[in-house]
């Protein structure tokens, strides 16, 4: 089968489209046909080994694909050949690549194998991150930072569904309109302006209820400054650099709170991610969920995916068609 492999970490040019061995399917396991495997910013992480987990060279990466399962391993239940899936891993961008039957998730029909492919992280982690690690309440004011981006596409339209008021940040104007399209009330431009200044601004000085940073060191400061009483930071990425060391009485002021999030504790918890995926879907058929596929890329064009997600200039979801 091809895939795309690197045999040392580094820039997006280390990925190359190679020939490998179908990977034979495990026990507890299945394998997929790979229709759309999910580009992650945390992928750029992984290629240049800076992530949670290392590569093993030569390795491929790939966090999440949709497409059919071709094969099931011994001692999987409820799942068989012919089924459209998606799910979380590793080396999905390939034509086969293995999942853990437990990250499994099958497709409703009204879902594409693009958008399957824009669901376990993306969709996901926004959703448990404002109803899991907070609890959104209606009126609540949310501050959504790389609003444009495939998290921030989704977490602000699960924001605007449980009844808040929704503001997103991006890096260039030329984004506003796509953030104003998939559920921002009001959209600011963290380079050319001042976000906690203008959210505070925009709250009447009373500050923001959520703010979902996955930008780190230029935001996660002035996040804490423009939160409202109350307030919750959760920390989920490092986009522009880790954050500087926190101060912990900063917290005192406001009786603000932080936290971090990880997909990993929520997708390890079977009874959340049942009910994460069910509400997801639910608000993707009731219409109010959309994901937006950004851009879709042959597999051998990953280094040039890779460079457009690292370019800062992609919005939503990209995806490699194997
Ligand atoms: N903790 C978790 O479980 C988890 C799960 C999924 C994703 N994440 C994190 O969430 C973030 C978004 O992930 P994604 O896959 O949906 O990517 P994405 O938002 O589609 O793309 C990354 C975005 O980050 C913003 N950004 C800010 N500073 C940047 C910089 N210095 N260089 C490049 N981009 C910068 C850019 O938007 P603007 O320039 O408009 O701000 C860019 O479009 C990433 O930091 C990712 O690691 C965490």
């Amino acid at each position: 089968m091809k895939a795309i492999q690197f045999k040392e970490v580094g820039g997006p040019d280390v990925m190359k489209l190679v020939e490998v061995a179908t990977p034979e399917v495990r026990p507890g396991m299945v394998r997929m046909r790979v229709h759309a495997a999910g580009i992650n910013f945390a992928d750029t992480f992984f290629r240049e080994g800076n992530y949670l987990i290392k590569p093993k060279l030569p390795d491929t990466p790939g966090m999440e694909a949709a497409g059919v399962i071709d094969a099931v391993g011994a001692g999987v239940e409820g799942l068989a050949p012919g089924m459209r899936i998606a799910a979380v891993g590793l080396r999905a961008y390939a034509e086969y690549a293995l999942f853990h039957a437990n990250q499994v998730i099958p497709l409703p029909d009204f879902v594409s194998f693009e958008e399957g492919a824009a669901f376990p992280i993306q969709t996901l982690t926004a959703w448990f991150m404002i109803h899991t690690a907070h609890h959104l309440t209606p009126g609540q004011t949310v501050l959504v930072h790389s609003a444009a981006g495939g998290v921030g596409i989704v977490a602000m339209q699960i924001a605007k569904a449980a009844g808040a008021r929704v503001i997103g940040t991006v890096s260039s104007d030329s984004k506003f309109a796509i953030a104003r399209q998939y559920g921002a009330d009001e959209v600011i431009n963290y380079e050319t302006h001042d976000f906690a200044e203008e959210a505070k601004r925009l709250t009447g000085g009373k500050g923001v209820n959520l703010i979902l940073d996955a930008v780190g060191k230029p935001t996660f400061d002035k996040g804490i400054a423009c939160a409202a009483p109350f307030g919750h930071v959760i920390l989920y990425g490092r986009a522009g650099g880790p954050p500087d060391k926190l101060d912990v009485f900063r917290l005192f002021e406001k009786s603000v709170k932080v936290s971090g999030f990880v997909l990993y504790t929520a997708s390890a918890n079977h009874d959340l991610m049942r009910e994460g995926t069910a509400q997801s879907f639910a608000l993707m058929k009731a219409g109010q969920l959309k994901l937006l596929i950004g851009q879709s890329f042959p597999l051998a064009e990953a280094p040039a995916a890779h460079r457009f997600i690292q370019s800062r200039g992609s919005v939503g979801k990209l995806v490699l068609i194997p």
